[in-house]
């Protein structure tokens, strides 16, 4: 297969004082050492964090021993918690995103390529995934996909077309397709976004359809954006060179930049149960074009 240059590829992850790296893969994924999230970060150390997550987009820290206020203080240094629309109906703390699987589960959440709720209007950006609890028999990892990667990868005729238009994403298409929920009135948000964005920090291109929520390429016929949108998602989905895998263990908080990245949760481990909580932070400002 002919190589396709990537400068993101020769990146390495130096200069950092306050914490430790070890990438997960040459393009993204890093676990990062020194750093009791338990605690508030000194802001030396936070801008440290924030450098390694926009230079590798998914952040493993693990060890971690954090209450829910903990987590959500943690979670508050990249934005405003976000509420998620499936939150609004439950019991509960609405910031907080239950992620409990067992063997009774209909389904696993985010067993699909997706980012989070891109059917609200400003989707979340930031997501911490804080697993406390593990299958006895392995698995339940989480796949993430670089989609500044699955964008570079793309021809220059198919960048050109897919430039300046823009999809539909909506939620009835998991919370209800999948999930079976019940919406609340009004029916879960839709909202439609460029497919092609321009990330708010890095200015870099970002591929941004999902298999998990989005339904449409506005201005094309049904059966054009059918087949458009087939050939993106397999792209993220049959493309291993985008990926990095991440393993949990009780303790592990993972940071992932939804506006740069597309993770899948691994259901593999069924009658055995896995148990997470989820806080996210909204957005600045809807995705912008590239
Ligand atoms: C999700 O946030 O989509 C769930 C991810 C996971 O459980 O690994």
């Amino acid at each position: 297969m002919a190589r396709t240059m990537n400068p993101a590829e020769v990146k390495a992850p130096t200069g950092y004082e306050t914490i430790s790296l070890r990438t997960l893969t040459p393009h993204m994924g890093a676990e990062v050492g020194g750093v009791d999230l338990s605690r508030p970060p000194e802001p030396g150390q936070l801008a440290e964090i924030r450098r390694a997550w926009a230079e590798w987009q998914v952040l493993v820290f693990r060890d971690q021993q954090l209450t829910r206020e903990q987590h959500k203080a943690f979670g508050r240094h990249f934005g405003t918690l976000h509420v998620h629309p499936m939150n609004h109906s439950r019991e509960g703390d609405p910031e907080i995103l239950v992620v409990k699987t067992t063997g009774d589960s209909p389904y696993t959440a985010g067993d699909a390529w997706h980012a989070d709720v891109t059917c609200d209007p400003i989707p979340p950006r930031a997501s911490l995934l804080y697993v406390t609890e593990t299958p006895e028999v392995g698995g339940g990892d989480t796949l993430f996909a670089d989609m500044y990667l699955a964008h570079e990868l793309l021809s220059d005729p198919m960048k050109e077309f897919l430039r300046g238009k823009v999809a539909v994403h909506d939620g009835g298409l998991p919370y209800v397709g999948n999930y079976g929920s019940t919406p609340p009135e009004g029916g879960y948000p839709r909202s439609e976004h460029p497919v092609v964005t321009r990330h708010p920090d890095t200015g870099r291109a970002v591929l941004n359809v999902n298999s998990g929520f989005t339904t449409r390429i506005r201005g094309l016929k049904p059966a054009e954006s059918r087949a458009i949108l087939k050939m993106l998602f397999d792209h993220v989905a049959t493309t291993p060179r985008l990926w990095c895998r991440v393993g949990w263990e009780p303790g592990t908080l993972t940071l992932w930049d939804n506006y740069c990245t597309q993770h899948h949760a691994v259901w593999d481990y069924w009658p055995h149960s896995r148990y997470g909580e989820r806080v996210s932070t909204l957005g600045e400002a809807p995705p912008q074009p590239y």
